[in-house]
């Protein structure tokens, strides 16, 4: 091929589906070949782009069990009073990006984190949740009746006060500021505004049994490749510019569409997060992840390799998670690392395409409690999302991205918006 014609092929749009496709397996096979070709048309095979990225994460891998071998934490920690003060050091900030997922010690005050926790129970117990509980609104063959570990709550005082905290803003600008969100005279998003995303309250007991949940990731599904936002945000993995792909790169990724999914997250996340309300020991059930940021490349780049079916995604379909497996991605899976002990008050973050995964539990010791405060900044996809969550808001509804349960609209003491500061105007779009 000569380099004209090279340059040609390069140029030619690739097919793209705004909504999901109906036939799947033919739009898989369309688009891998379509993949296929532009990455060779660069010059390069699709075997040796794909070894660029799995040598990358290889040496990653190396490194996690390094430290791991050395009794090292693997993830890192990073006090709440040196991000404030702005004097995390060189090497903590070197370590976040290359493990892209964070604990934050003393996030919130210990004592306060436990009062919000009691808050929770109060608040569902005054407004009888236990006994009105209808089973899990996202699965059809809950037992009605159980007490669930998953409360779909979402406008607790507790849980507005964290969202519109000011120590809240401060740990979320400074993780949507590891994020690249200007380039091309474009600003991406706002890393100084966050959306106040709201999610859920887990509560589990001690002596639960748990089985865990399997390893995934978050950020879409087969609109990851088929899209033509997310074809312009993945576009190094094939163009023949591999080495380029960055992880922290907002380019492309703030507005798009998604296909739709009770799985799916509407808003752009920089960070996946929750806030801990009690302590948790790293060997009572908790949430491990594959703390390699790069890891997304591979799981776009490995459906395009000769051994995977030509209509299979490595499992990838709409409306379910983003699986990643023993199968396909084993030298992955030999990164999982488990969030170190925690405190009630500490908080845990993950970069939002990280594998991640929650360990199985028997016979908990203590409690397992968490409240979900991801970081949503401001940029068009979220502002929009912030319409629905701003009704939601206003009529004590669950908002679109959940099961249609609505428990709170008649509930006394639900966060009114008298109470909310600048922060959570701001965040619901009210300013
Ligand atoms: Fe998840």
């Amino acid at each position: 091929m000569t380099l004209d014609t090279a340059s040609e092929q390069q140029t030619q749009p690739l097919p793209h589906w705004e909504s999901a496709p109906e036939d799947l397996p033919a739009a898989v096979r369309e688009i891998k070949a379509a993949l296929r070709n532009r990455i060779e048309a660069s010059g390069r095979t699709v075997a040796e782009v794909f070894g660029v990225v799995e040598q990358r994460v290889a040496e990653r891998v190396a490194e996690i069990k390094a430290d791991r071998e050395r009794s090292e934490t693997v993830w890192p920690v990073i006090e709440y009073a040196d991000i404030a003060d702005g004097t995390v050091t060189a090497e903590a900030l070197d370590k976040l990006r290359r493990r892209g997922c964070l604990v934050v010690r003393g996030h919130f005050d210990h004592q306060r984190a436990r009062d919000w926790d009691a808050d929770i129970v109060d608040y569902v117990e005054k407004n009888e949740f236990f006994e009105n509980y209808r089973g899990p609104g996202d699965d059809f063959f809950g037992s009605v009746g159980s007490k669930p570990e998953i409360y779909p709550i979402y406008w607790s005082k507790a849980q507005m006060e964290a969202r519109q905290s000011d120590r809240m803003a401060t740990v979320q600008a400074f993780l949507n500021s590891q994020w690249q969100h200007e380039s091309d005279g474009v600003q991406w998003f706002d890393p100084n505004r966050d959306s106040l995303y709201p999610d859920r309250i887990r509560r589990r007991p001690p002596g639960a049994d748990s089985g865990g949940l399997g390893a995934h990731s978050d950020p879409g599904t087969l609109d990851l490749w088929m899209t033509e936002g997310y074809q312009r945000a993945f576009r190094h993995l094939f163009d023949g510019t591999v080495e380029d792909y960055d992880p922290w790169d907002a380019a492309h990724r703030t507005s798009g569409p998604q296909y739709p999914g009770t799985t799916m997250c509407s808003a752009f996340r920089t960070f996946q997060g929750w806030t801990a309300l009690s302590d948790m020991d790293h060997d009572q059930g908790v949430l491990h992840t594959i703390p390699i940021p790069e890891a997304m490349a591979y799981l776009m780049l490995r459906p395009l390799l000769d051994d995977v079916p030509e209509d299979d995604m490595c499992g990838v379909t709409t409306n379910q998670v983003f699986p990643a497996s023993e199968k396909w991605h084993s030298i992955l899976i030999e990164a999982m690392s488990c969030i170190p002990d925690v405190k009630a008050g500490d908080s845990v973050w993950w970069h939002a395409d990280m594998i991640h995964s929650v360990a199985p539990v028997t016979d908990q010791k203590g409690w397992g409690n968490v409240m979900y405060i991801p970081a949503a900044p401001w940029c068009p996809r979220n502002e929009e999302y912030a319409k629905n969550v701003r009704d939601a808001f206003l009529t004590g509804s669950s908002p679109t991205d959940f099961p249609e349960e609505h428990y709170e609209r008649e509930w006394v003491d639900r966060f009114r918006e008298d109470q909310l500061n600048q922060t959570g105007r701001r965040g619901l779009g009210l300013d």
